[in-house]
């Protein structure tokens, strides 16, 4: 029964996993994945004898390795010959035409060429049982722990007959908006950011400790085949549509976008070029060019290769996102966790159809690897879609006389002393007082997933600071329609809104509220577990160390940080002031525990209980509430004399139960 089970839950996590990463259209809410995972993890620590191989218990990384083994591949993987200028698809052709001795249009398939790190997955009987890098091309590095943990990525086919054996080629990538935010993250924890998403996936997949690897927002793409056993493709085209069919993410998956075509002669590729050279700068990911590949398999065969690369195939590049520019200064700028952060001021340039000024150089270390001073030109690019990047100064036009650049020794807001701590690489003014420091940390409390005081924007935050009418958490809740009054620019009305959407904003949420303090490390999910656990803010300021690490995916040094802030008289008054003013901090997770939880109601008709209670009981036992019929209902819940909302159920295949039904379920 449960090794029945066990198999039914590895399936739909594994379908919910591909909707969520592979189609971008979940079917379930992240709570109700939640519940179905720890059904997998308990049942898999509870029982014995089953079959963990493909159970995506297992991508969450294991052991640590000494060294990756190197393991050679069944078919060498090849590069491709690439050449910048569009031009040169009409020489390829020409090449490929009188190599095949036909002045028939060829059939080519086309596609993006992605800028990420090449990798084989291998399946046998449609199993996964092994990735290697690229390596020199006929002898890879073994990253299976490490590509397991890719959620993107079957561990089992979905076919009823898999082949023996199918080698899957393809790119391991990390999308521009998640390398942006795992930058920040990593900024933030004093770690080393990476210049691209290239990098920091190449970064990613060297892990030697896969666990860190799962942490990694890592994406894979299929394109290609390696060695397969008992299955035959005619075209290009069959292959990559055989990836859709078994559950391999290719482009071919991504709906509404026609990345992948089929152009018939060399003039069609050329407008299929300049297409996707106009909707690069939108995509989720980075691309450096197209891939052009002979469609059919029979002509590829007769292509054959020359050096290491194809006749059939060829790359034709983008030129990159790049420009020249100069650098006015270099401001350094105090973020809320005190670091610094040096940028540079430049005289504005267009990259990428974007107008930038200014660009991040990360920390002291970035700086002198790459040695950028004040008055150099440099070569900027824009990485991870909007932050550019200074790649390379440009030494020959450096000015006479020109310094290296050093972080300053004192925090340019407030002058005291920073601090560089051995272990990590950024600097950090650590005066709680810093001006810098405050606003930051005012900005972040009134953030839209923190407290959401809608009305009030970092521009009003400088000003209120400024006028000395703000400097903690709950001068916010001692604020006067008057005293915004007196600011300029402040009408009527708007103090009013203001006002209003400060006193919205006294009812937070416990998982909110913790977020919005701006503890350090104490991101958005690590206030939902802290406040699943504490359940009410007093037990939180008082837990201890020892208690603090039972709560999940809170370690040491996250629980020290929580530690130094509860431990902070002055701080922990703020709360205490902030409810004196009339905060009142709610905690929802509580009933969200209950029998019902993730799932939505609607009662219709008369039941044997009156409306309210009925209600209540529900939402006491984490049930929600929903006002009319549509698809996101789970349940309709039908007394005596219902009306119409019955038939709507019907037709939208809702659940329709009873009273006694809905009790049974509690
Ligand atoms: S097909 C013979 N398709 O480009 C190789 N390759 O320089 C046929 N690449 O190592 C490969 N996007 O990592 C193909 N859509 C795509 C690609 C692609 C990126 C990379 C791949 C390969 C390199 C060749």
């Amino acid at each position: 029964m449960s090794k029945k089970r066990h198999e039914e839950l590895k399936k739909i996590i594994s379908r919910h996993d591909y909707l969520y990463y592979v189609m971008d259209r979940p079917e379930v809410s992240d709570y109700e994945y939640d519940q179905l995972f720890d059904e997998l993890i308990k049942l898999e620590k509870t029982e014995k004898g089953l079959d963990l191989s493909d159970s995506p218990s297992q991508r969450v990384g294991g052991l640590p390795l000494d060294a990756f083994e190197k393991a050679p591949h069944r078919i060498p993987m090849l590069s491709l010959a690439n050449s910048y200028s569009p031009e040169d698809i009409f020489d390829f052709d020409e090449r490929v035409k009188k190599f095949l001795n036909t002045d028939k249009d060829i059939e080519y398939l086309c596609e993006p060429k992605f800028d990420g790190l090449s990798m084989e997955l291998i399946y046998e009987n449609g199993h996964f049982v092994r990735a290697l890098t690229r390596g020199d091309g006929a002898v890879g590095e073994d990253v299976t722990q490490n590509i397991r943990t890719i959620k993107s990525i079957p561990l089992k086919l979905s076919l009823k007959n898999p082949p023996a054996l199918l080698e899957v080629r393809g790119e391991v990538l990390m999308f521009k908006e998640d390398f942006a935010k795992l930058n920040e993250t990593q900024q933030e924890n004093g770690q080393q950011t990476f210049a691209n998403p290239r990098n920091a996936s190449a970064g990613s997949v060297r892990q030697l400790d896969s666990k860190i690897t799962a942490a990694r927002p890592l994406r894979f793409y299929a394109y290609a085949l390696g060695a397969v056993e008992d299955i035959e493709f005619k075209t290009q085209q069959e292959i990559e549509d055989y990836f859709v069919e078994v559950g391999i993410p290719s482009l071919r998956n991504k709906e509404g976008l026609e990345l992948v075509k089929l152009c018939s002669g060399p003039d069609q590729v050329a407008s299929y070029y300049h297409n996707i050279e106009k909707v690069r700068p939108g995509l989720p990911f980075d691309i450096d060019g197209i891939v052009i590949k002979v469609n059919s398999l029979r002509l590829q065969d007769d292509l054959g290769m020359v050096a290491r690369s194809p006749r059939w195939a060829t790359a034709a590049k983008f030129k990159p996102e790049q420009a020249f520019t100069v650098i006015e200064d270099i401001a350094v700028q105090v973020g809320r966790t005190g670091a610094l952060t040096p940028v540079a001021i430049m005289k504005p340039v267009k990259v990428g159809g974007v107008t930038v000024s200014n660009a991040t150089l990360h920390n002291q270390d970035e700086i002198t690897r790459k040695d950028v001073r004040i008055g150099d030109t440099v070569v900027i690019q824009r990485a991870g879609d909007v932050i550019p990047e200074v790649v390379s100064v440009v030494l020959d036009k450096r000015p006479a006389h020109s310094k290296p650049f050093e972080m300053p020794t004192h925090c340019p807001v407030c002058k005291s002393t920073v601090v560089k701590m051995e272990d990590e690489v950024v600097t950090r003014c650590v005066n709680p007082l810093c001006i810098a420091v405050v606003k930051e940390s005012l900005k972040h409390f009134v953030a839209r997933r923190a407290m959401n005081l809608d009305k009030i924007g970092d521009r009003l935050i400088e000003t209120l600071v400024d006028h000395k009418l703000l400097s903690r958490f709950s001068d916010f809740y001692r604020l006067t329609k008057e005293q915004i009054l007196s600011l300029e620019r402040q009408g009527d009305k708007s103090a009013e809104n203001i006002i209003n959407s400060i006193e919205n904003s006294k009812s937070p949420t416990l998982a909110r509220f913790i977020f919005a303090l701006g503890i350090r490390f104490v991101g958005e999910q690590t206030a939902k577990h802290l406040a699943e656990h504490f359940l009410t803010i007093e037990k939180f300021i008082k837990a201890s160390e020892e208690e603090l690490l039972v709560v999940p995916e809170i370690g040491p040094k996250v629980a020290k940080a929580i530690i130094s802030w509860t431990t902070n008289k002055e701080l922990v008054k703020e709360i205490h002031d902030m409810q004196k003013l009339g905060v009142r901090i709610s905690n929802p997770v509580r009933s969200q525990e209950g029998k019902l939880s993730g799932m939505s109601f609607l009662i219709t008709g008369t039941l044997p209980v009156k409306r309210d209670d009925a209600k209540d009981l529900i939402e006491k036992n984490g049930g929600k509430i929903l006002g009319s019929v549509s698809s996101k209902l789970n349940y309709l819940v039908v007394g005596e004399d219902p009306g119409s909302k019955v038939e709507k159920a019907q037709t939208l295949g809702v659940q329709i139960i009873s009273w006694e039904d809905l009790q049974k379920m509690l």
